[in-house]
């Protein structure tokens, strides 16, 4: 692929890297490619971070069709810069397309815009421990016609944000509301994809228990409301009775890249992976009864979040005495030991960007 760079004028002050919070803060730039109907993917340029010009009647603004991706680059004690499985990205980002109709970007060229733009923006790469410089591509519809069919014109973009944590707790417990009223996806719908409308009609039922004190619902499926399938901003474990547990690829949860390690990990540990469909009923039960020993989320943003507490229908059960559990520790020192480049790479997971 041949990138062009447009030059920034000026550079940014870089932020306080002890304060980054989570995407507040953009580098200095950015990928940007077209697509077009008959031509293909084209145009594709390293350019000064700043607005992209959208006509208001440009067809994602209307019906939607967008994607997106997330992943992070690393800096490892030796300088050297590494990103975790950027191939499972660009492939769920090619079945994400597929679904909403629109154009694929080949494997290869997704991982070299994603090497590219990381490599001409080291220096935005944190070395603080536990902050990273997280990658963001999507990819829209933006040719200008009022009406409901595939769009002819796409634009795909890279942006950069160095981050911390995502939630305010680190990597202590969070508080998670099992959610009764709304539901986020349903078999045959778009639950698989990373698109943004999934995010946009998850945010009402995230809205309602951030006032009670809770950091996520956790989604139940959208048929019977009976089974448990994720937290929107990450797939979800839990340790019941020396088996980890967790929902299947059904079509309505995201195939997560943490959740993908994860299960790997932990079958090579020797740990019983349950990837089925876990009732509620059944959680609570065994929230209740002390079978059920660790809960964590786990995602690219979030890594291993653990889970401290659940409530359901007003039951509340307290998971491990509100403390991050031995084996989410474990998992999450040992994914951010070889995203980070301190543990061996026994997976071939781990590409240095040069
Ligand atoms: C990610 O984990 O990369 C996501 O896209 C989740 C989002 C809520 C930040």
């Amino acid at each position: 692929m041949n990138i062009a760079t447009v030059k920034a004028s000026t550079l940014k002050a870089k932020p306080d890297w002890n304060d980054l919070g989570f995407g507040k803060y953009f580098t200095d730039y950015m990928f940007t490619m077209e697509y077009t109907e008959g031509t293909g993917w084209h145009d594709a340029k390293i350019v000064p971070y700043g607005p992209v010009s959208l006509d208001p009647g440009a067809m994602v603004l209307h019906y939607a069709q967008e994607v997106f991706e997330g992943m992070k680059a690393y800096r490892a004690k030796d300088g050297r810069i590494l990103i975790f499985r950027p191939e499972m990205n660009a492939r769920r980002m090619m079945r994400s397309c597929d679904r909403l109709v629109m154009p694929q970007l080949p494997e290869e060229m997704f991982v070299e815009a994603v090497k590219a733009i990381v490599a001409a923006q080291k220096d935005w790469v944190p070395a603080l421990p536990g902050t990273t410089l997280y990658i963001r591509p999507f990819m829209y519809a933006d040719d200008v016609v009022i009406g409901v069919h595939p769009g002819k014109t796409y634009k795909f973009v890279i942006i950069l944000t160095p981050v911390g944590s995502y939630y305010a707790e680190g990597i202590n417990p969070v508080k998670i509301h099992v959610e009764e009223e709304y539901v986020r996806a349903a078999i045959g719908g778009t639950g698989f994809c990373k698109c943004g409308g999934n995010y946009a009609a998850s945010i009402i039922a995230q809205e309602k228990v951030m006032k009670e004190g809770y950091s996520q619902v956790l989604w139940l499926d959208g048929a019977e409301r009976k089974y448990v399938e994720e937290v929107g901003t990450m797939n979800v474990m839990f340790k019941i009775d020396g088996e980890v547990w967790t929902a299947p690829l059904d079509g309505s949860i995201l195939p997560g890249v943490t959740r993908d390690s994860c299960i790997t990990i932990l079958k090579d540990w020797g740990v019983h992976v349950r990837e089925e469909l876990i009732p509620i009923d059944f959680l609570m039960d065994a929230g209740k009864s002390g079978k059920l020993e660790e809960a964590f989320g786990v995602g690219t943003a979030a890594v291993i979040s653990p889970i401290g507490l659940l409530r359901y229908k007003g039951d509340v059960v307290t998971i491990n005495d509100f403390k991050t559990g031995p084996l989410a520790k474990k998992l999450y020192d040992f994914l951010t030991g070889m995203q980070y480049g301190d543990l061996p790479d026994k997976y071939g997971w781990i590409h240095e960007v040069k």
